[in-house]
C-alpha cells in the first residue's frame, strides 16, 4: 500500500521551517504532495504559480516522491482526490498547537479516514514564519538561513512591493 500524505499551507513564501517539515515527511511517507492553498481572500505576495515554482526549486533534492500542487476548497477534499490518507502539519512551538488541534479535529469531523500527523520543526527554525521573512525582506535584512536560496532571491527582487 502506498502511503501518501499532503502537506497543505499558504507557503507565501516557503521558509526553512516548511522545508524542514517537508524533509521529515518525505522520509516517512511513500509520496508527499505539498499543497499550496490558492486563497483569493488572502492577498499573497507571490502568486500560486510563483509559490509552486519556489517550492519546487527548494525541494528538488528530496527526490521524485515529493511533488507540489495548487488546491482550493477543503484540504480534506484535496487529500481525498489525491489518494492521501494523511495531512502533515508542522509545529514550531506550543503556541501553534491550539489552532492546529482545532484544524485537525475539524478535518477529522469532515473526513474521518484522514489523519493529521504533526511533525516538530527543528529547534533552530522554531521562530520562523513567512510573515517574518517578508518583514525582514522589506527592510533589507539578512535572509540567508531563514528561507531556501531561491526564496532569498525572490524576496529580494520583490522587496519593493512589500
Ligand atoms: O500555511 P497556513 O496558512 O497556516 O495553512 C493553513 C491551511 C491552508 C492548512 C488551512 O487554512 C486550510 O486547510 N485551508 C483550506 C480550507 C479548509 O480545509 N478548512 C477546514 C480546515 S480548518
Amino acid at each position: 500500500m502506498t502511503r501518501t500524505a499532503i502537506f497543505p499551507g499558504s507557503f507565501d513564501p516557503m521558509t526553512n521551517a516548511h522545508l524542514d517539515v517537508a524533509r521529515r515527511a518525505a522520509s516517512l511517507f511513500d509520496r508527499l504532495l505539498i499543497a499550496v492553498l490558492e486563497n483569493p481572500r488572502k492577498q499573497p505576495l507571490f502568486s500560486v504559480e510563483e509559490r509552486i515554482e519556489l517550492i519546487r526549486a527548494s525541494v528538488h533534492d528530496l527526490g521524485s516522491t515529493v511533488d507540489v500542487a495548487a488546491f482550493d476548497g477543503l484540504t480534506v477534499e484535496f487529500a481525498r482526490r489525491s489518494g492521501a490518507s494523511f495531512v502533515v502539519r508542522g509545529l514550531r512551538a506550543v503556541s501553534d498547537f491550539e489552532a492546529e488541534l482545532q484544524m485537525a479535529h475539524t478535518n477529522r469531523r469532515l473526513e474521518g479516514s484522514i489523519d493529521t500527523v504533526f511533525l516538530m520543526t527543528a529547534i533552530e527554525f522554531g521562530y520562523l514564519s513567512s510573515s517574518l521573512a517578508k518583514e525582514i525582506a522589506r527592510f533589507g535584512g539578512e535572509l540567508e538561513g531563514m528561507v531556501p536560496p531561491p526564496v532569498v532571491a525572490a524576496l529580494r527582487s520583490r522587496a519593493g512591493a512589500l
